[in-house]
C-alpha cells in the first residue's frame, strides 16, 4: 500500500489529511464500549456494587465509635514480636477501611457507570465564540443526563450519608485532645516534672548516676531523673519528654552566674532542660568554644554560659535551668523541680519567672 493510501485509510472527514504536516493526525481510536454499557445486567451489578460499598461506610463509622468506648486503651497483644494496642488498631482499621471503601466506590462509579466517551479537544482557538459556549452548555446538560442521572442521585445520597456518618468518629476522637487545661490541670501535667529534691541525675543511656567529679570541663551529657526508670509505658514517655536534661561543665571563671543562681550549679556544672522553648525539639548541638547550644529544628541558639538566654532564632525565652547540687556521695542531685514550665510556650503560661538577660 502506498504512503498516500495509508494516509487516506487512517483518516475520515473529522481529521482531514493536511499535506503541510510531516505526521498525519491519527484521530481517535475506534471506541470500544465497556462491558457495563453493553450488558445491562453487568451495568446493574456495577451500580449495586457502588451502593453496597457506600452502605458499608456508616456501618464501619458506627463500629469505630463503639470500639472507641468498648475497648480499654491499655489492652495490647503481640504478633511476631511486634506489640499492638487493641484500641488504636481497631480505630485505625475501621476508620481506614471506611475511607478506603469511599475511594473504591468513587473509582468504580467513574470507571463503570459514568458516561464513557472519548473526546479530542482541538487546541487552536483560545476563547470560544458565544455559539460554541451555548453548544457546550447543551452538551454538558446532555452529559449530566447521560451520566445515569437517576442513579447519580442515589449514589450521591449514599455517598453523602456515608461521609456524614463518618463525622461521628471524627467528633468522638476530638475527646482525645486531652483534658480542658484548667490551672489545676496544667499544674499537675505540663507545669510539673518528676524532678524533686534529692533525685539523682543519671546518664540517659546507661541510667548510671552522674558524679560531679567525673565530668570534665567542656563535656556535655544527656541526663534523666533516676526515678524515671521506675515508670513504664505512657507514663515513662510523658515524663521523659518533660524531664530530659543536658548537663554541661564549663570553667566557672568563663561564665556568667547570676547571684540568684549561684547555688543552682556545682563548680561550673549546669543542668538545663533539653526541650527547646520554641516548639519543643530535643536539643544537644553544643558549641564548646562559644558555650552556645543550637536547636537543629529552627536554629534557635541558647547561651548556656548566661542562664540559657536566647541569642538567635525564633525561641522566645531562655532554656529552663534545673537547680542542682551534690549528695553526700558526690553524685549530682536536683534541688527541686524546674522553677518554670519546660518546653514550648502556650497561651495560659505565666512568663513572669522566665530568666531574662540582666536578671540577677
Ligand atoms: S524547636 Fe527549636 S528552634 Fe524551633
Amino acid at each position: 500500500m502506498s504512503h498516500d493510501m495509508v494516509r487516506a485509510a487512517h483518516h475520515d472527514a473529522a481529521f482531514p489529511v493536511d499535506p503541510d504536516l510531516p505526521v498525519d493526525n491519527p484521530g481517535i481510536e475506534e471506541h470500544v464500549p465497556r462491558y457495563t454499557d453493553v450488558e445491562v445486567a453487568a451495568g446493574n451489578r456495577a451500580y449495586r456494587r457502588v451502593l453496597a460499598l457506600l452502605a458499608l461506610v456508616p456501618v464501619l463509622a458506627i463500629v469505630n465509635v463503639v470500639c472507641y468506648f468498648a475497648i480499654p486503651r491499655n489492652v495490647g497483644f503481640n504478633v511476631l514480636g511486634t506489640n499492638f494496642n487493641a484500641h488504636a488498631l481497631a480505630l485505625g482499621l475501621t476508620g481506614g477501611l471506611a475511607v478506603l471503601l469511599i475511594g473504591i466506590a468513587l473509582v468504580s462509579w467513574g470507571r463503570d457507570i459514568m458516561v464513557d466517551e472519548e473526546i479530542a479537544e482541538e487546541r487552536h482557538p483560545a476563547a470560544s465564540s458565544p455559539e460554541e459556549r451555548a453548544a457546550a452548555l447543551v452538551k454538558v446538560k446532555a452529559g449530566i443526563h447521560e451520566s445515569q442521572a437517576s442513579r447519580r442521585k442515589l449514589i450521591l445520597g449514599a455517598l453523602g450519608g456515608g461521609v456524614g456518618v463518618l463525622a461521628l468518629p471524627a467528633i468522638v476522637l476530638l475527646a482525645d485532645m486531652g483534658p480542658h487545661p484548667t490551672a489545676a490541670t496544667r499544674r499537675e501535667t505540663i507545669e510539673r516534672t518528676i524532678w524533686a529534691e534529692g533525685v539523682r541525675l543519671v546518664n540517659d543511656v546507661t541510667a548510671k548516676p552522674l558524679k560531679a567529679s567525673d565530668l570534665e570541663i567542656g563535656q556535655l551529657v544527656n541526663a534523666q531523673p533516676e526515678n524515671l526508670f521506675y515508670l513504664h509505658g505512657t507514663d515513662y514517655l510523658v515524663e521523659k519528654s518533660k524531664s530530659s536534661l543536658i548537663i554541661v561543665r564549663m570553667d566557672p571563671a568563663s561564665i556568667k552566674i547570676p547571684a540568684s543562681r549561684q547555688d543552682w550549679q556545682v563548680d561550673g556544672i549546669l543542668a538545663y532542660s533539653k526541650i527547646c522553648t520554641h516548639v519543643g525539639c530535643p536539643i544537644s548541638l553544643w558549641e564548646q568554644q562559644t558555650h552556645h547550644l543550637l536547636c537543629p529544628c529552627h536554629q534557635s541558639t541558647f547561651d548556656l554560659a548566661n542562664s540559657g538566654v536566647v541569642v538567635f532564632g525564633p525561641a522566645a525565652r531562655a532554656l529552663p535551668q534545673l537547680p542542682i547540687t551534690t549528695d553526700a556521695d558526690g553524685y549530682l542531685v536536683a534541688r527541686g523541680d524546674f522553677t518554670v514550665p519546660v518546653g514550648p510556650s502556650y497561651f495560659e503560661r505565666d512568663s513572669s519567672k522566665d530568666f531574662k538577660e540582666g536578671d540577677q
